[in-house]
């Protein structure tokens, strides 16, 4: 498996890969990962027509830094076959693979990418919207140890569809714990579903800031506009920079050598808070690097 848990993946922006001016905007956009979708944005009649355009615009490259990445159709769809041999013979950095529902269906997937010769590190990310998905979390998260499989990307708008509920973040609670519960046993990244209403910045940040809090990367996106509060939110702020610099020092203070528990600005402070501390800082290093 490979590890790309310190890629900053704070803000992933999805667009309609029929949208050819959001491709061209998507190259000066400051999105930490580009999602190309095939799938639920796209009407069927514009299906073939949207594949070429998104694969054109992978070929011409001009995306920087950014992940690519490129939704396809689900599994049981007829577009699927030419979808996943057209993205495994680009230069896209993943997969996203909707409709996901165990582990057998990301065993076929990391198996299928394998003989249409994807590149080596291509990932597998997995849409986490079906209720069996939410169910077999476990099993699923488990494949990753074995498959490309690197993400899971959760999808409220699907999932409330499927459980016939209204949209309300409480609901989704134990889905959230579940996943990144799930995702973190294995060593995978995690990202949070999108804010549909994109004229609402506050209702926004709020969310971003409950993601992150629990733990999520990052939160897909569907507008321009909420790019900049992703990135704020999901990176390390001032303070938390503060706090871990203020625990790697101190814990290189000679006075501290050989300890295991000291106390840091009137706190208990343990080694596993050191690491804790080294990875905010190399996150924050990586977010830092992204500017340069
Ligand atoms: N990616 C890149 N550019 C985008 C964009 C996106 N997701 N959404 C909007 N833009 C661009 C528009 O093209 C427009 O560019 P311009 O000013 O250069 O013409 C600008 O941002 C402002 O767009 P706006 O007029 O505010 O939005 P809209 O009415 O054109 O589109 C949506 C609204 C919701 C249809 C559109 O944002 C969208 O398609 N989002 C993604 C949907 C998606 O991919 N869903 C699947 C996953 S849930
Ligand atoms: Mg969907």
């Amino acid at each position: 498996m490979t590890n790309t848990s310190f890629r900053p993946r704070r803000s992933c922006l999805y667009m309609p890969a029929s949208n050819a001016r959001a491709l061209e905007k998507a190259k000066t956009l400051a999105a930490d990962a580009i999602i190309l979708d095939l799938e639920d944005a796209v009407a069927p009649d514009a299906k073939d027509s949207a594949r070429d355009r998104a694969f054109e615009a992978l070929e011409a490259g001009g995306y920087g830094s950014r992940e690519m990445v490129v939704r396809l159709n689900a599994m049981d769809t007829p577009w699927f076959d030419t979808d996943i041999q057209r993205i495994c013979a680009s230069k896209a950095d993943a997969v996203l693979v909707p409709k996901i529902r165990s582990a057998a269906d990301i065993l076929e997937i990391s198996a299928l990418m394998d003989k249409a010769g994807a590149a080596e590190d291509m990932q597998l990310w997995a849409m986490i919207e079906m209720p069996l998905a939410v169910l077999n979390i476990t099993e699923i998260a488990e494949t990753a140890d074995s498959t490309r499989l690197t993400t899971f990307v959760m999808g409220f708008n699907d999932l409330a569809k499927e459980m016939r509920a209204q949209q309300d973040r409480a609901l989704f609670m134990p889905a959230i714990a579940q996943t990144i519960m799930a995702g973190r046993a294995f060593g995978m990244n995690i990202l949070d579903s999108v804010y549909n209403d994109f004229n609402d910045p506050e209702g926004l940040e709020q969310e971003c800031r409950q993601g992150n809090a629990y733990g999520f990367d990052g939160k897909t996106l569907i507008h321009p506009g909420q790019i900049d509060i992703a990135n704020r939110e999901f990176a390390p702020d001032e303070n938390a920079i503060a706090e871990a610099q203020a625990i790697i020092a101190a814990f290189k203070d000679p006075e501290n050598a050989g300890k295991g528990v000291i106390t840091v600005n009137g706190k208990m402070t343990e080694l596993l808070h050191l690491q804790q501390a080294e990875q905010t800082m190399a996150m924050a290093e990586a977010i830092k690097a992204l500017s340069e």
